[in-house]
């Protein structure tokens, strides 16, 4: 594959970093995760950080600290990953689907999020896709008002800030930073990676706690708090998991957040390029394409006007070297869900966007020549689509 969908910059430095860890002989939780993690509470300007396996298990115990449980609703995007429903259902709550703004903004719409508020919602799952932040002005007012937690699912946007909306209370603030806890995924294809790894941030000493003790079994000390003498045994207070970051994932987070500015600087650049090269091609539009924000610019997304054509659309780029995905299929179509969802019409948005997006590459190794060559391709796939209904 010549261009592919993603790729990250790793190199010598982190293998350095692992093979420190390696020699070191301590591989669990222990002291380069609490380096990891107090560097990024400070460069998110948030009291706790707390390191996980995953952002899977992050939305979990984000949830578990917000006590969502049996008996609860929590409102969520179908069009995001499966990670942000699951984490509601292994809560034992119940997942309410809320639908999308439109081709040009693929974040919630919070008209449609307040129409589906009831006595029984809890917690909002908030996505900021493609690393555009939501409505978080709208959004946290409408949760002030009806006791809502919110949850912020930031795995596209980390490193992202908020600086739109008229409530500039909130400007400045790191996406994951603005509502009661903020959930980050260092997966191999993310922004920050370490294969896998996560981050739950949070100004909530209780939340944080909570956290802290369920990674570990619900366990009040750790094995790296027994080893390094702060402490000779443990209680277990709580049902927890072993959601526990790595040693290795720690040095190689600590690295990558070092490296984190520069690369979302590069996903920028390549994305406005991308957005002029593409302003014009007939057949396809460009979401977020007027939004100059702080994005984390995770992916860039493109929707065609013709769903149809979408296999034989990606069929021609992946034919040429240019590797393609779709963010999302939306999460209420699939069977796991599809009986979850009592009111698939109320997405209607979702589902005719899903149907029609194609994803470009993007990511930090991408440069100017790339991001022209795709383009150009990616317009000779257009007028190839649309050449048969020209002449039908
Ligand atoms: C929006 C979103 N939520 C949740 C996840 C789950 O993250 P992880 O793979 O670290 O569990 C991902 C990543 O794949 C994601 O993109």
């Amino acid at each position: 594959m010549k261009y592919l969908l993603s790729d990250i910059d790793m190199g010598e430095e982190e293998a350095q970093a692992v093979a420190d860890v390696v020699r070191s002989k301590w591989l669990s939780l222990g002291p380069r995760t609490e380096e990891f993690e107090a560097l990024f509470a400070e460069r998110f300007g948030v009291r706790h950080a707390v390191a996980v396996s995953n952002c899977t298990a992050a939305l979990h115990l984000a949830l578990k600290a917000c006590d969502v449980g049996p008996g609860d609703e929590v409102l969520v995007p179908s069009y995001t990953f499966v990670a942000s429903v699951n984490a509601v259902l292994y809560q034992g709550a119940t997942p309410v689907f809320v639908d999308i703004n439109g081709p040009h903004d693929l974040n919630l719409s919070i008209d449609n999020l307040e129409r589906k508020i009831t006595p029984r919602t809890a917690a909002i799952v908030c996505v900021h896709l493609a690393g555009y932040a939501a409505d978080m002005d709208r959004l946290m007012a409408l949760a002030g008002r009806h006791g809502l937690a919110v949850v912020e699912d930031a795995c596209h946007a980390i490193g992202a800030s908020y600086d739109v909306g008229s409530d500039v209370r909130l400007h400045g603030r790191k996406l994951g930073t603005i509502g009661n806890v903020g959930c980050f995924s260092f997966f191999a294809n993310k922004n920050l990676v370490t294969g896998e790894g996560g981050m739950i941030v949070t100004d909530d000493a209780r939340i944080a706690e909570v956290a802290r003790r369920c990674r570990s079994h619900g366990m009040t000390k750790t094995s790296w708090d027994r080893a390094s003498g702060r402490a000779v045994d443990y209680d277990v207070v709580d049902l927890g998991y072993n959601y526990r970051g790595t040693e290795l994932t720690a040095a190689l987070g600590l690295i990558q957040l070092g490296k984190l500015a520069r690369s979302n600087a590069r996903r920028r650049d390549a994305t406005m390029r991308y957005r002029d090269r593409l302003a014009d091609i007939p057949g396809i539009s460009i979401p977020f394409a007027d939004r100059i924000d702080d994005s984390g610019h995770h992916i860039f997304p493109a929707v065609l006007d013709d769903a149809a054509s979408r296999p034989a659309f990606r069929k021609h780029l992946l034919d040429r070297g240019v590797q393609t995905s779709v963010h999302y299929p939306p999460a209420h179509l699939f069977t796991q869900y599809a009986s979850r969802c009592p009111d698939p019409a109320s997405l209607a948005m979702t589902t005719d966007i899903a149907a029609r997006e194609v994803t470009l590459p993007l990511h930090p190794l991408l440069d100017d020549s790339d991001v022209d060559a795709i383009s150009a391709l990616v317009a000779d796939a257009a007028a190839a689509i649309a050449r048969p209904l020209v002449e039908a």
